[in-house]
């Protein structure tokens, strides 16, 4: 209940893992939500960039109104804060604005299986810059990557720039999260929804001018066409407004989340996320799926659980090494 969300005492073992499975409820709830309205208004109106700036906009509208009606407290804002936050920020616009081209020229459920091969490209990655893994977590990448090509060649929906679009999305968010593990270390006072607020309005600054330059020659007339294939005009206003809305929403719970999990347990979670929003697109937009798709993604979603069991395990190893160490001393 909502008494026990807001309960601002120090909460015990219980009542965290019950505030938790609220957040990821929400969090999942929320993406699905987005994950349809979004598509929606890319079938009648297929322009992503300006979809995806409307979103961050949204948001920054959010925490301005959260920070200015005192409802959130306002982070101190400092120049080396700022300047912490333009890499994070430029990777997360590159990561959404690829995965919005993306959902504009496949199936929603496409975007989402491709998207579940994150974990190879922060494997890539984190190795080029110098962290080791075992062989075993390599060998639980191979899954992911067959799984994901068999639903590739399958996907009734597969159009090029919607794999690559997919494909950068992951190295957007990947790189976003490790650049702010990196530059955001010495602000881990900014709580999660804060430390949102300020990526999303700085993202926003960086894709609306891109924006205007890529396809706002075509938005007049595509607005046009939108009303005109929608019927009513309010609709139409209606499924940007919810896409933008829950665009915010889900970001903000998982960023709550994070607060909470370790990075792992969130990369778990968000491929449990991918589950859920493949199967209910497939259902609300009546995607046809061919049975070899549907075992590729069954199959590059098996790897990833491969993959944070191997991760978590080589973690344990590390750490009880460590304490070894330690008692030897
Ligand atoms: C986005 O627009 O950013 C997409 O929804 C992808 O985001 P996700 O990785 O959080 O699902």
């Amino acid at each position: 209940s909502n008494d026990v969300v807001s309960d601002p005492k120090p909460s015990s073992g219980n009542n965290k893992t019950l505030k938790l499975a609220v957040v990821f409820g929400l969090w999942y709830f929320q993406n699905i939500v987005f994950n349809i309205y979004n598509k929606k208004a890319l079938n009648v109106f297929p322009f992503p960039w300006l979809l995806a700036s409307f979103q961050l906009f949204v948001g920054s509208i959010w925490m301005l109104l959260l920070w200015s009606l005192n409802l959130q407290p306002r982070p101190k804002i400092s120049k080396p804060f700022i300047l912490a936050l333009l890499g994070p920020a430029l990777f997360h616009t590159v990561g959404h604005i690829s995965a919005c081209v993306s959902f504009s020229k496949v199936a929603v459920s496409f975007t989402h299986v491709i998207k579940s091969s994150e974990p190879v490209f922060s494997v890539v990655f984190s190795s080029f810059l110098g962290d080791k893994y075992p062989l075993t977590v390599w060998l639980s990448i191979l899954p992911i990557v067959l799984g994901c090509s068999l639903a590739a060649v399958t996907e009734v929906s597969f159009n090029l720039q919607g794999l690559w679009g997919a494909l950068i999305s992951n190295v957007g968010f990947v790189l976003r999260n490790i650049y702010s593990k990196k530059s955001l270390q010495s602000f881990k006072e900014v709580n999660g929804l804060n430390l949102y607020g300020w990526i999303s309005i700085i993202s926003l600054l960086y894709l609306f001018p891109v924006a205007v330059f890529v396809e706002g020659s075509q938005w007049i007339q595509g607005y046009h066409k939108a009303i005109q294939s929608v019927g009513k005009a309010s609709t139409f206003y209606i499924w940007v407004l919810l896409s933008g809305v829950f665009y915010h929403l889900y970001n903000q719970s998982s960023y709550q989340a994070l607060d909470e999990i370790s990075p792992l347990t969130f990369s778990v979670g968000n491929t449990m996320k991918r589950v859920v929003v493949i199967v209910s697109t497939v259902l609300v937009f009546r995607n046809p799926v061919r049975p070899l798709n549907a075992l590729g993604s069954a199959i590059a979603i098996f790897g990833t659980f491969l993959y944070s069991q191997a991760n978590s395990a080589s973690k344990k190893k590390i750490k009880e090494g460590g304490e070894i160490e330690k008692e030897k001393n």
